[in-house]
């Protein structure tokens, strides 16, 4: 090695490990950044999300709860039935509407509804809940999961591509209506 390609080498090497380092750095950051932000991500995403028909709000009677059926919009062709999800509808009155996940929230049994007593009834610990979803004895801790919804074109809405969770609202309702005005 001669005296004076020394520096000229070191130079390159330098450049060499900065570029190596850089690029290891982009490599690990860029998931690191995407965990990072993918809080606002989810909620931009959440802007289009999936509106389900339950079905023309004739099924509904005013002040009755009935079972209702949605196909899963994350369920693929090869899902068959079991894409198939139900849940409960209790519609308050003319575009007033609860839907409620048909699992317990003490241990996600099937719930079932009973009108002759007003209440939802769980068969496996024996957990009841009040019309409104909200619970009335037994070992669950909070009410109902429930579905947003809204009224469009004579049709009942749920969305969909958000099950409900310990997160989600207890008993309130989350209806939207796009034919009326809310104050109308
Ligand atoms: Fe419903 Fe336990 S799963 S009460």
């Amino acid at each position: 090695m001669t005296p004076s390609n020394g520096p000229s080498r070191r130079s390159a090497l330098m450049k060499i490990g900065i570029f190596f380092n850089g690029a290891v750095g982009v490599i690990l950051g860029v998931p690191i950044v995407r965990y990072i932000l993918s809080p606002i991500t989810r909620d931009r995403r959440a802007g289009d999300e999936s509106w389900v028909s339950l079905g023309p709000l004739g099924q509904f009677p005013e002040g009755q709860t009935r079972l209702a059926t949605y196909r899963s919009p994350a369920a693929s062709a090869s899902d068959g039935e079991t894409a198939k999800i139900p849940c409960w509808v209790r519609r308050i009155d003319s575009d007033k509407f609860q839907i409620f996940a048909i699992n317990c929230a003490h241990l996600g049994c099937p719930v079932r509804w009973f009108p002759q007593s007003g209440l939802f009834m769980c068969p496996c610990h024996g957990g009841a809940y009040y019309s409104d979803g909200s619970r009335a004895s037994g070992p669950p801790e909070r009410g109902l999961f429930e579905y947003r919804n809204k009224v469009e074109r004579g049709n009942l809405l749920i969305q969909a591509d958000r099950m409900p969770t310990t997160g989600a609202p207890v008993s309130r309702l989350t209806n939207i209506s796009l034919d009326k005005p809310p104050c109308a």
